[in-house]
């Protein structure tokens, strides 16, 4: 994959045009709900202060538009996310595939339509610095999406801090944890964007993240039952290829995502909309039984 970084553009461009046609042999390219894994994932964080309990952030990863995701497909899920309601939508990279012409409007329109209530925030993946990353963050900033590569950013709610940061893509070596670190203030509920998800093995040995959000993998796109991994693994997602883990004090969540790499193929591996739900350690539970 990584060559992809040294072919011409008018490489790219065949690639693309093939990828379009095998695209259109999709045939009915309409966003449908139930082929989708909406995953909801619980993450109790320590400290988390009661104003961000249940808080409701959506990520998307790995778009890849133009690769068998249409622009209609994308705004369908656009549909689906603003109806969730969200309190704060997260973008994990990978947003187009080959090369950004012809779909640039088209990505600026779902984007700008994304609604959340505290805001929206992103980061940068591989493919996206492949193809243009320089306009690819235009595209963001005209959306009202906060482009976190190597920044943080820290919501104030009723006197509550909750940080979010994000590093760019570690595969083309856009990353920068010391400047994200210098950033972050030195305590507070933190949440990191990577879209590589063993990026994990560094930022948790930072103790300074309570969650990392991860793309990249597409989850292998083939998920074996029952032991809920893949064996089809690509640089930077080896160790954590799909869903969650404990990593050190900091969970990683690693999405299916939305698109797909190549050809239009997933077993076991729907793609994904993960829905956190952020809880604090503050609050006491009670199981009731026997009723
Ligand atoms: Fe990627």
């Amino acid at each position: 994959m990584k060559k992809l970084v040294n072919e011409k553009p008018s490489a790219m461009r065949v690639r693309q045009g093939f990828q379009t046609l095998l695209t259109q042999t999709r045939g009915d390219t309409k966003f449908k709900p139930n082929l989708f894994d909406l995953v909801d994932v619980d993450v109790t964080i320590k400290d988390l202060p009661f104003e961000f309990h249940n808080y409701k952030i959506v990520n998307l990863t790995d778009i890849h538009l133009g690769q068998w995701i249409s622009p209609e497909y994308l705004s369908g899920v656009v549909d689906y996310v603003n109806s969730i309601n969200p309190d704060m939508i997260t973008l994990t990279g990978d947003y187009v595939s080959y090369i950004l012409e012809g779909y640039e409007d088209a990505l600026l329109d779902s984007f700008k339509r994304l609604k959340a209530k505290d805001g929206k925030f992103a980061v940068l993946g591989n493919h996206d610095h492949w193809a243009d990353a320089e306009k690819i963050r235009e595209i963001l900033k005209d959306s009202d999406i906060v482009d976190l590569s190597n920044d943080v950013y820290s919501l104030e709610k009723n006197g509550e801090t909750l940080n979010i940061s994000g590093v760019d893509s570690c595969t083309v070596g856009a990353d920068n944890i010391d400047e994200v670190l210098e950033k972050l203030p030195d305590d507070g509920a933190s949440i990191l964007l990577a879209h590589e998800p063993d990026f994990a093995k560094i930022s948790s040995e930072t103790n300074r993240f309570d969650l990392q959000m991860s793309g990249h993998s597409h989850g292998g796109q083939l998920v074996i039952p029952g032991v809920k991994t893949t064996p089809f693994r690509c640089s930077y997602s080896i160790k954590y290829p799909v869903g969650a883990y404990k990593v050190k004090d900091m969970v990683q969540y690693t999405s299916k995502g939305l698109g797909t790499n190549s050809f239009w193929l997933r077993i076991n591996c729907k793609p994904e909309i993960t829905l956190f739900y952020l809880k604090t350690d503050k609050r006491k539970k009670i199981e009731i039984t026997g009723v």
